[in-house]
């Protein structure tokens, strides 16, 4: 990965943590202490745990998930981005999808790997078009940008005017649309596709349905990787 994306990305990463930092501060009622104390908790639990913590003690995404949306970036932590760069370098998509770019900090892990590999194409989707152009301004920073084809506005919509299969998906919209969005992907995927998805561990309730529909299907193997907010990766067989 070239050395301005990298710093760009430190630069990305130390903006959304911050920005969720703040969010978790001002919806928690209590001293700093016990914020703290929560904080390290939190840090330090088993990932599966994770959701039931933030429910438990009043933390909510509902906010960004509303109609209005959020200016907040809530991009992928570091490591999530290193293995869907390492991913990239194994599987050698010939497409990718990503659904839910926001400011392109998943975006330039993907693109970043396909452009270490000289092959490759991508399409990014975001519905904010604020976003969208913060993320545009960054694809150039990283010289990425003929790689990727970005689509603003609302994915659903993306899938009318796609055609053909996708070897990668990168799943990342707002968890409660993540069963109505896969069942809208599926034709477009083909046997060997992978369909990463975050936020299984943290966004647990909102995704049961998905993950009850993904456990019941035969067309597709899936199972949770235990890092980062909950990883769902899923292949179709
Ligand atoms: C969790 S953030 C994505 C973070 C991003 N993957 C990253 O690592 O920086 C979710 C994003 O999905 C976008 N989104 C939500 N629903 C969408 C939809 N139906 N179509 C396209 N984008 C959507 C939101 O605007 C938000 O920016």
């Amino acid at each position: 990965m070239r050395f301005s994306t990298i710093s760009l990305l430190q630069e990305l990463h130390e903006q959304s943590e911050g920005q969720s930092f703040a969010r978790a501060r001002a919806q928690f009622r209590g001293t700093d202490e016990e914020f703290s104390r929560r904080l390290r908790q939190y840090l330090g639990m088993l990932p599966s745990r994770k959701g039931k913590f933030l429910k438990q003690h009043g933390f909510s995404s509902a906010d960004a998930q509303s109609a209005q949306g959020t200016t907040m970036s809530l991009a992928i932590s570091e490591d999530m981005g290193r293995f869907l760069y390492n991913l990239t370098l194994m599987r050698r998509p010939a497409r990718i999808l990503e659904l839910g770019s926001s400011y392109g900090v998943s975006t330039l892990y993907l693109a970043s790997a396909l452009q270490q590999l000289g092959k490759g194409e991508m399409i990014a989707s975001e519905l904010d078009s604020m976003k969208c152009r913060k993320l545009k301004e960054h694809l150039n920073i990283a010289g990425v940008a003929s790689l990727v084809a970005v689509w603003e506005g609302d994915a659903f919509e993306l899938f009318n005017n796609l055609a053909g299969h996708f070897d990668l998906v990168f799943m990342d919209v707002w968890s409660t649309l993540y069963l109505k969005m896969f069942q809208r992907l599926e034709a477009f995927l083909q046997p060997g596709s992978v369909v990463i998805t975050d936020h299984m561990y943290t966004a647990q309730d909102e995704v049961a349905d998905f993950r009850r529909y993904l456990s019941a299907s035969r067309q597709f193997s899936s199972s949770t990787l235990d890092f980062a907010s909950g990883v769902e990766f899923t292949v179709m067989v």
